[in-house]
């Protein structure tokens, strides 16, 4: 943050301007602020956002929560509403989001070495050793240019601030669509809400889904399409890296990466989470493990991704312009359990909002996953440990169940 304390002022005629022109400027804002909260009310009541209790006060209406967290936040509420109030052994703990302690540095995997044959095979130790044990691991010198990671997040962030009408016609009960907008985790089931908005954009094939993303802001399209191209490359490039990682013998090897060049999915949430008045009584998103073989998350300079290593919940350290990479269901189930697909949630804060862009990558939807033979040896004593499981099975699970913890990938798990 920027530090507001300036330099002692020695000339007093200076410093009351200064103070003059806070104060003016104070006003200024809190008038605006009364009256962006007046049309909002005035908004509000017009479409049934707000009934009015026995006592005179005002609750908001599930249609008005539907509307998501940005237009709460904007609406200038100073107390969480009830719908987010997790119960207290779900809420973040004020010591894991405040604490330095808690704090991690993700194992760093330098693909500018990666690519350095006199280097790699040290690279690929640190990826192993990170899926074996994070689950989750930071990716530097990936060469996609800062234009492309910075233009995708200053346009979900442009595309946040649409006027709300605008962001609505995304709006879509159908998990199935290629581009859907929507807040808290799983909406429809969530008994507690997220504070989080999102933008879902499917990315496969990628020339017939953009023109179904959304047109506003202007150049949406463009940015979003090229910063998906990028993540795909470095996804593919990523699963090669983990392959030989994992001692899985080239020619099948190329199998899995042949088939992965020919079709894969590949999914993009954009994660608008506001600035929320009581950020120690909810979440921006529960506890949960990514279906899929790896997800790669740009976020910006605020904090608030925590991993659970240890038994404990640590919060990543944003490195600008990096990624943070990490291990889904479908490449621990691949890895027969080797590599981890490991709980992570997202904390917010009172004062600062943050943008991330999640991007889901894994087989077509059809393809059945099990774990790779070359990693099965019963004699060996490395038993299979999943049953093969496809997305059809995944969204049947979705359906039955809220889809938080790691319930899905422990019932694809054999008892041994
Ligand atoms: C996700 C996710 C983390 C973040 O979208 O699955 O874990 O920081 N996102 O937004
Ligand atoms: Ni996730």
């Amino acid at each position: 943050m920027m530090s507001l304390v300036a330099a002692p002022m020695a000339i007093v005629d200076l410093a009351s301007t200064a103070q003059l022109q806070q104060q003016a400027a104070a006003a200024a804002a809190a008038a605006a602020a009364a009256a962006r909260k007046q049309a909002m009310a005035a908004d509000q009541q017009a479409a049934g956002d707000t009934t009015t209790t026995m006592g005179g006060e005002q609750e908001l209406s599930c249609s008005c929560l539907m509307k998501g967290v940005r237009h709460l936040s904007d609406s200038g509420i100073t107390r969480l509403p009830d719908r987010y109030v997790l119960p207290a052994p779900d809420r973040p703990g004020a010591a894991i989001v405040s604490s330095g302690s808690s704090r991690v540095k993700l194992p760093v995997v330098d693909l500018a070495s990666l690519r350095d044959p006199s280097q790699r095979a040290a690279v690929l130790q640190t990826l192993d050793a990170a899926c074996r044990d994070y689950g989750f691991f930071q990716v530097v010198n990936h060469g996609v240019q800062r234009d492309v990671t910075g233009g995708m997040l200053d346009v979900a962030r442009r595309f946040f601030e649409l006027p709300l009408a605008e962001r609505a016609r995304y709006m879509s009960p159908d998990v199935r669509a290629t581009v859907r907008y929507g807040t808290s985790f799983n909406q429809a089931k969530d008994a507690v809400l997220c504070w989080r908005d999102f933008l879902k954009l499917v990315c496969q094939p990628l020339r017939e889904v953009v023109p179904s993303w959304p047109q506003q802001p202007a150049d949406l399209r463009d940015v979003a399409s090229r910063y998906a191209a990028a993540s795909h490359g470095l996804f593919m490039e990523l699963m090669e890296a983990a392959l030989e990682a994992l001692g899985i013998v080239p020619s099948t090897a190329g199998g899995v990466l042949g088939e992965l060049a020919a079709g894969s999915s590949h999914m993009m949430t954009v994660n608008c989470y506001p600035a929320c008045p009581q950020p120690e009584l909810t979440l921006g998103m529960p506890a949960h493990s990514d279906y899929g073989l790896f997800t790669f998350v740009l976020q910006d300079h605020v904090a608030g991704l925590q991993v659970m290593h240890g038994g404990r919940w640590l919060t990543v350290d944003p490195i600008p312009g990096s990624f943070v990479v990490n291990v889904g269901d479908h490449l621990e189930i691949y890895s027969n359990g080797v590599y981890k697909s490991v709980l992570h949630r997202v904390g917010v804060n009172s004062t600062r909002p943050r943008i991330s862009v999640a991007s889901f990558h894994s087989l077509p939807a059809e393809r059945v996953v099990g774990p790779a033979p070359e990693l099965v040896d019963e004699e060996a004593g490395k038993p299979r440990r999943y049953m093969d499981t496809d997305f059809a099975t995944f969204l049947a699970y979705l359906a039955s169940a809220d889809g938080k913890d790691k319930t899905f990938l422990q019932s694809r798990m054999l008892l041994l």
